[in-house]
């Protein structure tokens, strides 16, 4: 075995690179007894032959399972303590009619930030009452729908947008219930938690003002306050953040009930989950407690009851149970001069392995904007070869353009042979391109052997179908 200095230091040479770590992959992934990966009981190849590549592919009944396990881990960690959790499923993460219906059917509700992502939720069935909507930059028609929808929750985000949304309310002869989101200052991510007085961002209303825009709040008669909201991040391992948060909205809760009722209390989203084999995330049944605990003993703390609390994770349920399908075009080995430092010319060089494949940053710009990294395999097959080293790039113009920026593969990885990247049904479809005039991919459930289209590939006509050149 022969380590490539290139490879970032968590990433370990693995014993057999065609392993499906069960805490990256999908819950009904699994290789076949030729080899082949099986995604809840639709093999590579029918999924290729049938619906092409680049393709994400969502394991039905993993999201469903993931909805259910949060609602009812929250529920029973609220309930334990006097209280109850309202779970929204965030829809930026990944929204499409059908997997709408599954967060609704398993008893969540919807939060949304934008016209579109409102009507996509209506289509689906949801009602008005089931759904939030965010943004700190709501325009007046987007208010205005989401009123006359009944909508459960709206999150004021600014001063200016309470006489917006308490006239909405007037012209439609109804009272709105909404959120103040708050800047808490607490910044979040992976293991580490950053806290400031006020943090430099574009959300929310500083911790400070909150009585005085409650206040506010308070005299629209067509406004009802619910709750104050926080949300401190993403991809955050550790609940300590969440904790910091809570103590600071909580102190300027229990003041604000001195002005009247606040039944709610909004933590956000931002449950991490594992993109490679080291991560860890947080079993939800443990962050459920923990939030129960944090929010119990604040309130136990100034005396005061324990609020619902509600919750809006979008990547922990969805990112889990998505696989992008592409199929390798190129390889290069690339001669990386001075990889380590030896003072000897040509001693530390190394060879990095580029597979290219037939998306990239339109399907998935996390690598790019963030440096999020993911894992890879073989679809097509297993292999025996010695893993190698490879970086997986997209086709698209920019060097930026990768996929997975390290992982190990079996050498012998060829053109034609599929990959599969895990855990990308979060912010991968939603944030998709046309770059470089791609399509963007379709996205196909597959549940009990049976695969099906919830999202049609775009066309070389729908790519075509705005421009209006072609008139003239
Ligand atoms: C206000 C709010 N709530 C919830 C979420 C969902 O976060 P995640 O998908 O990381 O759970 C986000 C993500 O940006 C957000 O901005």
């Amino acid at each position: 075995m022969s380590v490539n200095p290139l490879a970032p230091s968590w990433l370990s040479h693995p014993d057999d690179a065609n392993e499906l770590a069960a805490t990256v992959w999908s819950q009904n992934a699994a290789r076949s007894d030729e080899g082949e990966l099986v995604i809840a009981g639709v093999t590579t190849s029918e999924l290729v032959s049938r619906f092409g590549t680049p393709a994400y592919v969502v394991d039905e009944a993993d999201a469903r399972s993931r909805a259910v396990a949060i609602r009812e881990s929250f529920d029973a960690a609220f309930a334990s303590v006097g209280s109850s959790a309202k779970v929204y499923y965030a829809g930026k993460a990944f929204l499409s009619i059908q997997v709408a219906r599954w967060m609704l059917d398993a008893g969540l509700n919807i939060d949304v930030c934008s016209g579109g992502e409102l009507a996509v939720a209506l289509a689906a069935g949801a009602e008005g009452s089931r759904l939030g909507f965010h943004g700190n930059n709501k325009s007046l028609d987007e208010i205005d729908r989401a009123v006359s929808v009944g909508i459960g929750a709206i999150v004021i985000d600014s001063i200016v947008e309470i006489e917006r949304v308490a006239d909405a309310a007037l012209r439609h002869g109804v009272v709105q219930p909404v959120r103040l989101r708050i800047n808490s200052g607490v910044h979040a991510s992976t293991h580490e938690y950053l806290a400031t007085a006020r943090e430099d961002q574009k959300f929310g209303i500083p911790l400070a003002d909150a009585a005085a825009v409650v206040a506010l709040i308070r005299s629209r008669d067509s406004l009802r306050f619910l709750g104050l909201h926080s949300h401190i991040g993403s991809q955050i391992f550790e609940s300590e953040g969440f904790a910091e948060a809570a103590r600071r909205l909580f102190a300027v809760h229990a003041e604000l009930l001195a002005g009247g009722p606040v039944p709610e209390l909004n933590l956000g989203g931002g449950f991490g989950i594992a993109y490679t084999s080291v991560d860890e995330a947080l079993p939800v049944e443990e962050i459920a407690t923990r939030f129960a605990e944090i929010v119990s003993s604040g309130a136990a703390a100034l005396g005061i009851p324990v609020p619902v609390v509600a919750i809006e994770p979008g990547r922990a349920i969805i990112g889990p149970s998505t696989t992008t399908l592409y199929t390798v075009g190129t390889i290069k080995d690339v001669l990386v001069s001075d990889a380590v430092s030896t003072g000897a010319a040509g001693d530390g060089d190394a060879v990095r392995k580029y597979v290219s494949v037939d998306g990239g940053m339109s399907d998935n710009v996390r690598p790019a904007l963030y440096g999020a990294d993911y894992s890879v395999r073989i679809a097509n097959r297993a292999s025996q070869a010695d893993a190698a080293l490879v970086r997986v790039a997209g086709k698209h113009c920019e060097s930026g353009d990768i996929v997975v920026h390290a992982d190990y593969l079996p050498g012998d990885v060829t053109p034609g042979d599929i990959l599969a990247i895990p855990a990308t049904g979060a912010y991968c479809w939603s944030l998709a391109s046309n770059y470089n005039y791609l399509g963007r991919p379709p996205v196909i459930a597959v549940r009990n052997g049976e695969a099906r289209v919830i999202v049609r590939r775009e066309t070389e006509a729908d790519l075509l179908g705005r421009d209006t050149g072609l008139e003239s």
